[in-house]
């Protein structure tokens, strides 16, 4: 079989990232560099401000990935480059770099989701397999998809608001944590108590999920609690909200396996690190007898091994795009 080597770019938010991956599964090599602590100072990420350390570092992100993997550009049989969804400057240096790549080193170019990158991490560690759900869990993404095989996604449901790790980030801003709040939250939620009454948000029979009201009834109980001058108990109110969030994802995902008769899933994206969503699926598919995978932490955020990984799919389905290829800061999974 002939080795397929896809040099992939990703810079849809705030890491500039670029990998060289093997047949869809072999990491070369990655580098990601992330702007992180330039973004905490505001509190979040600010786009012209990603853009702009996007435009700075991708030349050297790609040189150094091809001097780690020991490659050069001739060896390289495709360009793989996220063109959305995400924060569009940002989009657009990534899709630039790449379109550049593949005309000047005339290397084809294949335009992939984010989405479909994040599940594809999972093929970075063991080989996808279908039918499967995937629940894609990140700042930007709450997602539930079905795939019957190997690219073929069908969104089942989805966040009708903000997406859960925006809603942790929110709610950490609440608890004096600092950003990015997600995994300070899950940290403190294992040292509290479920003492707080928070609402479950859209229990109901649908798969989508809906966060801002959980998130309100989080700033409101502080506003309160500080307007009477009782002092909130934080891990306690992390505690009870980990616990509402986690209760929604798990009951409408194991739901979808149900209805779906699917006995694979994997979890994705950013969130997907969180640990109380974890032990509460571990213990869930236990007891279903569902096979569930969820990449390493440095897969589940963003990283340019997992466009590599969705790339080389895309490729071998004859998945191209031209030099008018766009960004695109919303776009469905298709
Ligand atoms: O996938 P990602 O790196 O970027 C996006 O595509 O959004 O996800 C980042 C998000 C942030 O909101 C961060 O707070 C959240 O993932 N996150 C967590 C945890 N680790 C990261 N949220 C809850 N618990 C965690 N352990
Ligand atoms: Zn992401």
């Amino acid at each position: 079989m002939k080795q397929v080597y896809i040099l992939a770019i990703e810079s849809s938010c705030d890491e500039t990232s670029v990998s060289i991956i093997r047949n869809g599964k072999d990491e070369i090599a990655t580098v990601v560099l992330t702007q992180m602590d330039i973004h905490a100072t505001f509190g979040g990420v600010v786009p012209e401000v990603a853009s702009r350390h996007h435009i700075e570092n991708i030349t050297m992100v790609i040189e150094e990935c091809l001097t780690k993997a020991s490659m050069t550009m001739e060896e390289i049989d495709a360009i793989a480059v996220t063109y959305g969804p995400g924060l569009i400057g940002s989009l657009l240096i990534g899709v630039q770099a790449a379109k550049t790549l593949a005309y000047i080193y005339q290397k084809p170019l294949i335009p992939v989701h984010h989405i479909a990158g994040h599940i594809y991490a999972n093929n970075l560690v063991k080989q996808m397999e279908f039918p499967l759900i995937a629940l894609v869990v990140s700042g930007g993404h709450t997602d539930l998809i079905y795939m019957k095989e190997d690219y073929s996604f069908e969104h089942i449901g989805g966040t009708l608001d903000d997406a859960v790790g925006e809603c942790y980030d929110k709610a950490a801003r609440v608890m004096n944590l600092a950003y990015p709040g997600g995994p300070k939250v899950d940290k403190l939620a294992h040292t509290g108590t479920d003492t707080y009454h928070l609402p479950i948000p859209l229990d109901d029979d649908s798969y989508d999920f809906s966060f801002s009201g959980l998130k309100s009834a989080v700033i409101n109980l502080s506003h309160n609690e500080k307007q009477r001058g009782n002092e909130i108990n934080v891990a306690n109110l992390a505690c009870s909200f980990q616990n509402r969030v986690v209760d929604i994802l798990t009951k409408k995902t194991m739901k979808a396996l149900k209805e779906y008769q699917v006995s694979n899933l994997i979890v994705a994206g950013g969130v997907a690190a969180n640990k109380g969503l974890r032990e509460r699926l571990e213990a869930l598919c236990q007891e279903e007898n569902i096979n569930l995978s969820i990449p390493p932490i440095q897969y589940c955020t963003d990283n340019a091994a997992m466009i590599g990984a969705a790339g080389y799919f895309a490729y071998q389905l004859g998945r191209r795009a031209d030099l008018t290829l766009n960004a695109k800061a919303s776009e469905r999974l298709n």
